[in-house]
């Protein structure tokens, strides 16, 4: 395999973790494996709500801390939901002086949004829903104007080359083709910065290359995975028939719309005290029962919002205009989809991996942060503040080679290799929303152990379909193994959430595959 050396740190990913990580190692050089062009295809760049922050002044960051907790179902650990709030609005703070063009009140102040299963009015937004593109919008030009910062757009990471338990490489390939001959990258040190999972399935709101492939790609090296089986389905994506299906954000919740069905029913106050602004995976169960009954759950903004809702959440009123709906007279058809994965890569409170010279943050790590259940907006949040720590831990652990301009890296792939076949990712999407969704259970769970292996021995040539079916079997594997129901990791055969603190699942891929 052709192999690059290079003094720089590896960042595969180009997501908000991404990008501010190589912004905080500046102006150490830094090397971005970027699947598409800066700014698409990256999870952070679709989120609509926006950043979780004790901004207001009765607010304080033992709430956010707080109810991070609660909402995680007994799984969150309460010293990173401590270290990740306690900050969170100094973070804020940084991104407006990087540019992000954060919604303000005449006075100054942050306009701050409601969000499910939060006590206080704290998410911080950008032009009403478009939070994810616009703060990545300030930092691409930041990483555009950073010369320490090489982005290699179009390629992306297939395998990690590992020694005695050290991380010693990379190999990448051409992602335009998805095919090409691998290249192996020697770097200071290895950042996976690579988004989630939900792209596994056929039902979701993640860009069509969040598939699990970093995640996957980590166990296939011997990784740590933590909490796998906990995938959060946001109950309102639009059922619209795309896919992805694009979101309608929980910020119209927030502003006071409701859920009904085809019969006019507003269910959610028979299922929860806080009816809309339930936690999400109380939310998500039902608009999943509503539609498995056929009784077609839809977001009405029509009260609370009128035509407002097409100023102030542009991004959901877009979708809708595509689709034929106007939000301001008719309900928006609904359905629960794969939204986040809340377990990943292991990783300790200074972002290391079980793996020595390996750094996980975003979508792709696994925290302990969110537990069995995120609370919404703490995503971007988390993102913020590991990529932080893992800048600075590999700033301590790495030599400064830093030079004021370094050589661009010429990498140029070779013809070869093979993508996956689009039959068998689709078979793989559908295995995963049929049978390891919102609702499992044990027969359908080693059903969908059995499928995924088959499939993977179709398209074992694909290093990217490896890493996908990886993960897929992680989560139904894990799922397997948690024989009770908490948070958004629902079983029918087994109900209840067992007594006392819950455990966090912490498995190899060896093991699942095992099972
Ligand atoms: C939303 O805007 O509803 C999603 C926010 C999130 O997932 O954190």
């Amino acid at each position: 395999m052709k192999e690059i050396q290079t003094d720089r740190v590896v960042i595969v990913g180009a997501g908000l973790g991404a990008l501010y990580a190589a912004l905080k190692l500046a102006p150490r050089p830094v090397l971005m494996i970027s699947p598409e062009v800066l700014g698409e295809g990256a999870s952070s760049a679709w989120a609509q709500g926006g950043v979780a922050a004790a901004m207001d002044a009765k607010d304080d960051p033992k709430n956010h801390a707080a109810d991070t907790v609660k909402a995680g179902a007994g799984t969150v650990d309460p010293e990173v939901a401590d270290l990740v709030t306690r900050h969170a609005r100094d973070y804020i703070l940084d991104l407006t002086r990087m540019g992000a063009p954060f919604d303000r009140t005449d006075d100054g102040g942050y306009v701050l949004s409601r969000e499910a299963a939060h006590s206080f009015a704290r998410v911080v937004r950008v032009k009403g829903d478009q939070a994810g593109a616009e703060i990545m919008k300030a930092l691409i030009e930041q990483v555009r104007e950073t010369p320490s910062i090489q982005v290699l757009e179009g390629t992306m990471a297939v395998d990690l080359d590992v020694t005695d338990g050290t991380v010693t490489g990379i190999a990448i390939q051409d992602s335009d083709t998805n095919r090409s001959q691998p290249i192996m990258l020697r770097g200071a040190a290895y950042l996976l910065a690579g988004g989630g999972s939900g792209g596994l399935y056929a039902l979701t709101t993640n860009p069509p290359r969040i598939r699990g492939q970093v995640i996957g790609m980590a166990a296939r090296a011997g990784a740590m995975i933590t909490d796998a089986e906990f995938v959060q389905f946001h109950p309102t994506a639009m059922d619209v028939g795309e896919d992805p299906a694009p979101l309608a954000t929980e910020a119209l919740r927030g502003e006071g719309a409701i859920l009904i069905n085809k019969n006019g029913e507003r269910f959610m106050q028979a299922v929860h005290p806080d009816a809309e602004l339930a936690p999400r995976d109380v939310v998500a169960r039902a608009i999943f029962s509503q539609t498995q009954a056929g009784l077609r759950p839809m977001l009405d903004t029509r009260a609370a919002l009128g035509e407002d809702v097409k100023t102030q959440f542009p991004a959901v009123a877009e979708a809708c205009a595509r689709n034929g709906i106007d939000p301001a007279v008719d309900p928006i058809p609904v359905a629960a989809a794969a939204h986040y994965h809340m377990g990943g890569i292991a990783t300790d409170t200074h972002g290391r991996a079980s793996l020595t010279g390996l750094w996980v943050c975003g979508e792709a790590s696994s925290t302990g942060l969110h537990g069995a259940n995120r609370l919404a907006s703490n995503g971007l949040l988390e993102a913020l503040v590991y990529a932080r720590i893992c800048a600075e831990g590999i700033i301590l652990e790495v030599a400064d080679t830093s030079t004021a301009a370094p050589q661009p890296l010429d990498v140029t792939f070779d013809a070869g290799g093979n993508a996956p076949n689009p039959a068998a990712v689709m078979a793989l999407r559908e295995t995963m929303t049929t049978l390891v969704g919102v609702v499992r259970e044990e027969a359908g769970l080693k059903q969908a152990l059995r499928k995924i292996d088959a499939l993977e021995n179709t398209n074992a040539d694909s290093p990217s379909f490896m890493n996908m079916c990886a993960t897929a079997t992680l989560i139904a594997a894990c799922a397997l193994l948690r024989q009770e129901s908490r948070g958004a990791h629902e079983r029918s055969d087994y109900p209840e959430t067992l007594a006392g603190e819950g455990r966090r699942s912490e498995i190899l891929l060896t093991d699942a595959l095992a099972l």
